[in-house]
């Protein structure tokens, strides 16, 4: 019997990759920039599975030009905003993503850029080298404290969460804000607050909310405006939830402390981006969720995923769900 033919984006971990390769028929895209648009669309056409990652916007024609005998979309991210879910939903085609795996790799990562940012290590580092370290000075490269200090979280999910469990640790007081969570957490000592009082109130903010219409530029000029001078902003869930042009001035104006970003917009960020001219604000590529376990995992549920929708089962982690009550 022949195999399934599915088009694989970019090549994964050997953990997941494996899986693909003696079940399927793939199609890989050999680069290690992902497949343009045109590319895409001629890849992807008689395929019965496409394993992609986040970088790769998978839309209703994608779909439509794959063919109505796609059975899954396989994303290797626990995020899903690049691809069109409703779209995918009345084709009767399920997505797959891959939350969980990357949870603890990602709170370790937003803590270690809060760290950096409030203890201004890379600035530091910058000083060492461009040789301007020439003695111990009392007041050199001064920052922000964690000890009781305010942690504001926007977004307590699962990574929320686990930056929760993190902050404990450090003797902060943590406060979130997530419309969507009910419960009280008195394990994790977090307080639910308003969206008003989080900007008021915290030392230190982080976003782990993923991207909507609602949270895009989320963290705009007038929630800058709000924050407190000494707040240190970090995100690690998706670049456009702030709004880069207010976030410039208000570190260019030094309204606030410092900014950390996992993830931009655009990814990647153009070197003639103003952002890169600020030293109170450190910018890394996309690598919170950047461990080796991590991303073995993501490999290995994306292929999961990928070969339960080819075989016609449940994927074991489905976005959209009512794709298997629809008649
Ligand atoms: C995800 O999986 O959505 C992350 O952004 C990858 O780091």
């Amino acid at each position: 019997m022949s195999k399934p033919k599915v088009f694989v984006t970019r090549l994964i971990p050997e953990k997941g990759f494996e899986i693909v390769r003696d079940f399927c028929d793939v199609d890989l895209w050999p680069d290690e920039l992902p497949p343009g648009r045109d590319d895409l669309l001629q890849h992807v056409r008689g395929a019965d599975g496409l394993l992609c990652l986040l970088t790769d916007k998978i839309d209703g024609d994608v779909m439509d030009e794959a063919g109505p005998q796609l059975k899954v979309i396989s994303n290797h991210a626990v995020g899903f905003d690049n691809i069109d879910v409703p779209a995918a939903t009345a084709r009767r085609i399920p997505v797959g993503n891959t939350p969980g795996v990357l949870t603890d790799a990602t709170a370790d990562f937003a803590f270690a850029l809060m760290m950096a940012v409030a203890r201004r290590i890379p600035e530091s580092e910058r000083y060492v080298h461009a040789g301007r370290w020439k003695t111990w000075g009392p007041m050199t490269l001064l920052g922000v404290d964690f000890k009781e200090a305010t942690l504001g979280l926007v977004g307590f999910g699962r990574i929320g969460k686990a930056v929760a469990r993190r902050a404990l640790g450090f003797d902060m007081r943590v406060i979130y804000y997530d419309p969507g969570e009910k419960k009280s957490h008195p394990d994790l000592k977090a307080r639910g607050v308003d969206f008003e009082t989080l900007l008021a109130e915290s030392d230190f903010i982080s976003l782990h909310t993923p991207l909507t219409p609602d949270t895009r530029h989320l963290i705009d000029a007038e929630a800058l405006s709000k924050m407190k001078p000494n707040a240190v902003l970090v995100n690690t869930a998706r670049g456009p939830i702030v709004d880069p042009d207010a976030l410039y001035e208000a570190l260019k104006e030094e309204r606030i402390f410092g900014a950390g970003l996992d993830v931009t917009d655009p990814e990647p960020l153009p070197l003639s981006s103003p952002l890169l001219t600020l030293d109170n604000l450190i910018i890394v590529p996309h690598v919170a969720s950047a461990s080796q376990t991590s991303r073995e995992q993501m490999s290995w549920m994306a292929a999961q995923n990928l070969v339960a929708g080819l075989k016609g089962e449940r994927l074991p982690n489905c976005v959209n769900p009512q794709v298997y009550s629809q008649k």
